[in-house]
């Protein structure tokens, strides 16, 4: 089975709105419980947009649930992964205009800066990834630094305008999750996923994890958050069958 995170961030957007307390991530993580998600997914941006830091000691003391912090590769985020230990962190890039992250982290120009992070985390139980474009030359550089885990950027495949560039950009995950596969490294996927395009990547039976945030937590607008999981995971189950 394709096990399944849900990133909560934007539960958070909608709080922030308003300042206040409503809706709580902390409620979101609890229906996450119940839904049997694998884990909850959340990025601890630097300038702090939509998930905070209490939000996830929050949640890491209340919600018997595996966390995965999304963070960018500085030591800042590093130290407060350690802190936090959660079961998985994800390097990802982050820059501060814009609205998602954009692309993938370009793992070859910042090789020294990932193995010193790498380091710093190497006493600890965490399990580290990065999030990267389907490259062949961004899987070598993660296996030579010893990584073990990949989360591929699905962002270019959900966001193609023809169906000719979504086959040919879900492709380019086919043949990068191969080849991943065959070095041994463990993959994952996410970004842009919803109901219409999650079967094709979910069909790739080597991707053992994704992550999906923002359409499950629109959509929960109109259904409900644990509807709105049921129905995702229905959906990547019967990719599976
Ligand atoms: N995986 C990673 C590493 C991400 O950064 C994000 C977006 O924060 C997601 C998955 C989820 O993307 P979306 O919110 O578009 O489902």
């Amino acid at each position: 089975m394709c096990k399944l995170g849900i990133n909560i961030d934007h539960v958070a957007t909608l709080r922030n709105a308003r300042g206040q307390h409503h809706p709580d991530p902390l409620k979101a993580a609890m229906i996450l419980k119940e839904t049997q998600v694998d884990s909850v997914t959340m990025h601890l941006r630097e300038d702090r947009r939509h998930i905070k830091d209490k939000d996830i000691y929050l949640i890491k003391e209340k919600v018997d649930l595996p966390i995965n912090l999304e963070i960018a590769p500085t030591e800042e985020m590093t130290k407060i992964a350690l802190k936090l230990n959660p079961r998985s962190v994800c390097f990802v890039p982050e820059k501060r205009m814009e609205i998602t992250t954009e692309g993938g982290l370009n793992i070859e120009t910042n090789m020294l800066k990932i193995e010193k992070l790498l380091n710093s985390l190497s006493n600890s139980k965490i399990n580290v990834s990065c999030f990267i474009e389907p490259s062949f030359t961004q899987i070598d550089c993660i296996k030579s630094l010893g990584i073990k885990t990949i989360e591929f950027h699905t962002g270019s495949y959900a966001d193609s305008k023809t169906k000719k560039v979504m086959e040919k950009n879900l492709s380019l995950i086919r043949n990068a999750v191969e080849y991943a596969t065959k070095l041994g490294l463990d993959c994952h996927a996410g970004h842009g996923l919803n109901y219409d395009n999650v079967y094709n990547i979910a069909a790739i039976k080597e991707i053992k994890e994704l992550n999906i945030g923002h359409f499950i937590i629109g959509d929960a607008i109109f259904c409900g958050l644990k509807n709105s999981i049921i129905k995702m995971k229905e959906i990547i189950n019967s990719a599976r069958k």
